[in-house]
Order: structure tokens, then sequence, then C-alpha cells
């Protein structure tokens, strides 16, 4: 069993908070599987598209590949220091089935919708998490604000390649 009593008096380790802390966790726990799917997704989706309306597209999937992994081990950081423990892969369920490579490989905007649904997700349940930590857990707060920052970024630049692709 993972220590759970805390010396601290105040704040999200504070065991009058254990209740917060579990829910927190929770929803921790759904963003690190988010990004984690979205890491499959976006490898898969810039190694499958072809042409050259594509080449920028896949580039800027496979940058953002490393800063999902980012976000996603950021996550997985927080959960351990609220005395939770990052889940393993049998947790896993895939939910991604907008961002499956398509059938074409020059789709290129259907990949592209794929990523804007992923991204409106990851900002809709980031958004919660920053409101259930308010008042309480200024620290898991600060940091998903940070990380809704990069996916509001993320969202915006797939929304300008949408209207220049349509
Ligand atoms: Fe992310
Ligand atoms: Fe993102």
């Amino acid at each position: 069993m993972p220590r759970t009593e805390s010396a601290v008096s105040a704040g999200i380790l504070a065991p009058a908070n254990a209740a917060k802390r579990e829910e927190i966790v929770g929803l921790l726990t759904r963003a690190y599987w988010m990004e984690m799917e979205t890491v499959m997704s976006y490898a898969a989706n810039a190694a499958a598209l072809d042409g050259i309306r594509a080449q920028e597209i896949a580039e800027s999937l496979d940058a953002d590949v490393t800063e999902e992994l980012g976000h996603a081990r950021k996550f997985a950081g927080r959960i351990k220091d609220l005395y939770g423990t990052p889940p393993g892969t049998m947790e896993f369920t895939p939910e991604q089935t907008y961002l499956q490579p398509p059938e074409d490989s020059t789709d290129v905007v259907s990949v592209i919708r794929g990523v804007i649904e992923a991204e409106a997700g990851a900002i809709e349940h980031y958004m919660r998490v920053i409101e259930a930590c308010d008042g309480v857990d200024w620290a898991t707060q600060d940091m998903v604000v940070d990380i809704l920052r990069d996916e509001e970024g993320h969202l915006r630049q797939f929304e300008r390649f949408l209207a220049e692709f349509e």
C-alpha cells in the first residue's frame, strides 16, 4: 500500500483532502491515457500520410508526438506526487475512433479533422481538471493550465490548416 499519510496540514497532500486527492488522481489518470493514445495516433497518422500537400501536416504531427509524450510524463509524475500509481498498459482502453489512419493516404482533411477532435476533447477534459483543483490543488492546476495552453495552440494550428485545405 502506498503511503497516504502526509505531514502537511494544508493543500492537496493533507489527510483531510484524501477524497479530493483521489478524485484528482482519477482525472489525471484519464488525462494520461488521452495523451498516450494521442502519441500513438499522431505517430501513426504522420507516417501514414502521403503527398506534397500532406507533408507539412505530417511534420507537424511528428513534432507534436514529442510534445504530447511530454504531457503524458507530466501527468504520470503528478499522479505519483499525489500518492497515486501511474497506470499500467493493461488498463488502457482506446477511444480515438476518429484518428485511425485513413484508407486513402492522401486524405489529409480527415486527419486534420481527427486532430481537431482530439485537441478539443483534451481541452474540455483539462478544463474539468483545472476546475476540480480550484482552491485545493494549485500545483496541479498550474501544471494543467500550462498544458491547456499547449493544446489550445495545437487546436488553433490545425484549425488554420483546415481553413487552408478546404
Ligand atoms: Fe497533450
Ligand atoms: Fe495536443
